[in-house]
């Protein structure tokens, strides 16, 4: 973040009150605080004791065997039943879950009876499949209801799933099937974008060539497109349907593997973060009451996160439906077939709370106040935040004119390691400032601290670290432990090391100023520098690859490339284009660079290491800082002057 930035946010001095209305009525009260501080492990038991046990803990935290942490270890648990059965049981089997909404307009309508049906049948399936507790099954649909049941049946019968985004590649999908030696991938023949199907079973069937682990694909019919099959594919509708609608749901150990999901950290290659079950559910059912207010009986709530990322499983599919939510689900993009689309859904289903990142209400704002001016959003009473700082002026225009400068706002702080919101407001407690996430959740212990991990005073900045163990942190990284250990708990072996800057304003409220490691955050979406540029090697033409993000005013940051060619590659005029599609073909779209840059040479410490600082200074068009530990001062001129030719597309 630039020093201008900064200076700006030190004098943010807005601050807004919860109305007396939403604290009277909040789920959360401010002696949350009080009891969370004076028993912490206590304040997690009761959190726990909110779920339906088959065998409820008397243990909370062992921290034995630290940084390995387990939580509430001698309770049993099955989460399917907590997020579908129990509410049928309770009377609830007509309430809504899920108003699904495809983007050419379709819709279904799922009950919460419909989904126990649904699921039951599901993990019937697989089970005749031969998926067994303890099996690991990849998850690669687009965002339709079968993505939540399959999510629900792995968890029903103990297989934990790897879900991969629709939108990442072959490649991106086969190296976690063989990382997590998947036996099952579930997909579709394809869904729906930007007003067009696009496939997906294409890129399963090139994946699964070098997958010996899978022993089925299970594909849904979304499209109706057409598609290759091989004797290992089965289709949904042919399986799911002729089963029985009773499954006899068995409970976990608490510790019992839930979900591994990968994400990028600073190295090529993107790491299993390992979730497992009873901590899980117990702190994303209690984050979605507590940071979401929700109100089971009469909110709407949206999420418009995918089911591929770490928000889609936590405050899509877990959190909220073990808290008897109603949400709508949505397929498409903003813009298809207009720019109000969210708009018109909010109105259209009366959406209460909506969850979103500061990419899309920024490019909101660029599309301007007419667009939903033309909607009725005044059902909306609450809105979210995920996924990258949002500035100030993005935060006061989602307020004012997405929710008409009464909603309280929850900017939520949190990782894919950490399973669950660790930093927020609570609504009807907190007293908001427009770009800070404020201060830790009751129960959740984080810092700001200095390189020799002294907590920085009022005002100053640093890294910011999690002092305390929490129910649904990362329980490691799938078959790396060290990784784990050396990622998170070498820097200060107190602490976990999210990665993240931070600074506390004049009177403590932390706000979050991005990653301070190689990890990009280009639309909320973390990508590491380094898996880019061995993407980028990859391809024959490239001699050498250096990635760095630089700031953009839409998507946060952008992904800008510096690339030496090898030999007369420099001559081919569609190198650029041949590149960017190499990158998307070996990780997906979302990786492709905004910019490429050809250039002879890199700058290089005498030591060989590529000085990053003096890529992002060019690449954000910033007059450059000290060159004098370059081995080749005069390197940085001649990168400078390729700027101008750089390429810029989509
Ligand atoms: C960033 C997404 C500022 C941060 C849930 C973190 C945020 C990374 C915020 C995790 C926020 C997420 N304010 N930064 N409210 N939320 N981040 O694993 O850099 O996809 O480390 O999890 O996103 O991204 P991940």
């Amino acid at each position: 973040m630039s020093h201008e930035a900064l200076q700006n946010l030190l004098h943010e001095d807005r601050a807004f009150a919860p109305t007396a209305e939403f604290a009277a009525a909040a789920n959360a009260t401010p002696d949350y605080y009080d009891r969370a501080a004076s028993d912490r492990l206590g304040f997690w038991a009761e959190q726990a004791a909110a779920l339906q046990w088959a065998t409820p803990p008397t243990q909370t935290l062992d921290w034995s065997n630290a940084p390995f942490a387990k939580w509430f270890a001698d309770g049993k648990i099955n989460v399917a039943v907590n997020c579908v059965d129990r509410h049928v049981a309770a009377g609830h089997g007509d309430q809504v879950a899920f108003h699904f909404e495809g983007e050419p307009g379709d819709t279904r309508t799922v009950t919460y009876a419909d989904l126990l049906r649904e699921v039951s049948k599901a993990a019937n399936a697989l089970t005749e499949l031969g998926i067994q507790a303890g099996d690991r099954v990849a998850i690669y649909l687009p965002m339709i209801p079968e993505a939540a049941v399959a999510m629900l049946a792995c968890a029903r019968i103990g297989a934990p799933h790897s879900v991969v985004f629709g939108g990442f590649s072959s490649e991106a999908l086969r190296s976690r099937i063989v990382d997590a030696s998947a036996k099952l991938v579930i997909t579709a023949d394809g869904g729906y974008r930007k007003g067009s199907a696009f496939a997906l079973k294409p890129a399963v069937d090139e994946a699964v060539v070098n997958t010996p682990t899978i022993e089925h694909v299970l594909v849904v019919r979304r499209t109706g497109q057409d598609v290759e099959w091989t004797d290992k594919d089965v289709w949904w509708h042919d399986i799911v349907e002729r089963q029985s609608e009773v499954h006899e749901a068995q409970a976990f150990d608490a510790e019992h593997p839930l979900f591994i999901l990968y994400t990028s950290g600073t190295t090529g290659n993107p790491k299993g973060i390992l979730h497992t079950t009873g901590g899980y559910l117990t702190q994303v059912a209690y984050t979605h009451r507590a940071v979401f207010d929700l109100k089971p009986d009469t909110d709407v709530y949206w999420c418009t996160a995918d089911i591929g990322w770490v928000t889609g499983h936590s405050y899509i599919v877990y959190g909220p439906l073990a808290n008897r939510a109603t949400q709508v689900m949505y397929e498409g993009t903003p813009d298809t077939p207009h720019r109000g689309r969210w708009w018109e859904l909010i109105e259209k289903y009366g959406v209460t709370i909506l969850y979103t990142a500061p990419t899309a209400i920024r490019t909101f704002m660029k599309w301007g106040d007419a667009v939903p001016a033309d909607f009725n959003l005044t059902s909306l009473r609450l809105l979210g935040s995920v996924g990258e700082p949002i500035n100030p002026e993005a935060w006061m225009w989602y307020r004012k004119v997405i929710g008409g400068d009464s909603c309280p706002i929850v900017d939520t702080w949190w990782q894919t390691e950490t399973g669950a919101i660790m930093i927020s407001p609570l609504p009807g407690v907190t007293h908001t400032k427009p770009g800070s996430a404020m201060g830790p959740l009751p129960g959740i212990g984080a810092a700001v601290v200095d390189d020799q991990a002294v907590p920085v005073r009022n005002g100053g900045g640093g890294y910011l670290v999690l002092t305390e163990p929490w129910p649904a942190m990362l329980r490691g990284i799938w078959g790396d432990n060290d990784r784990y250990v050396d990622t998170y708990w070498s820097r200060w072996p107190q602490y976990y090391f999210a990665g993240d800057g931070a600074k506390l304003d004049d009177d403590g409220a932390i706000w979050l100023l991005g990653r301070v490691d190689d990890v990009m955050n280009v639309s909320g979406h973390r990508i590491s520098t380094t898996e880019v540029e061995s993407a980028l090697v990859s391809h024959p033409a490239v001699a050498e690859a250096a990635v760095v993000g630089a700031a953009d005013p839409t998507t946060g940051q952008g992904i800008v490339a510096f690339v030496i060619l090898r030999g007369d590659a420099a001559e081919d005029p569609n190198i650029v284009k041949a590149l960017r599609d190499h990158v998307a073909h070996e990780i997906g779209a979302i990786a492709k660079p905004r910019q490429i840059l050809v250039v002879a040479e890199l700058p290089k410490t005498r030591s060989g290491k590529i000085m990053r600082r003096l890529l992002r200074d060019i690449a954000e068009n910033r007059s450059l800082g000290d060159v004098t530990t370059l081995a080749d001062p005069t390197v940085m001129n001649l990168i400078g002057a390729g700027l101008q030719s750089a390429t810029t597309e989509d």
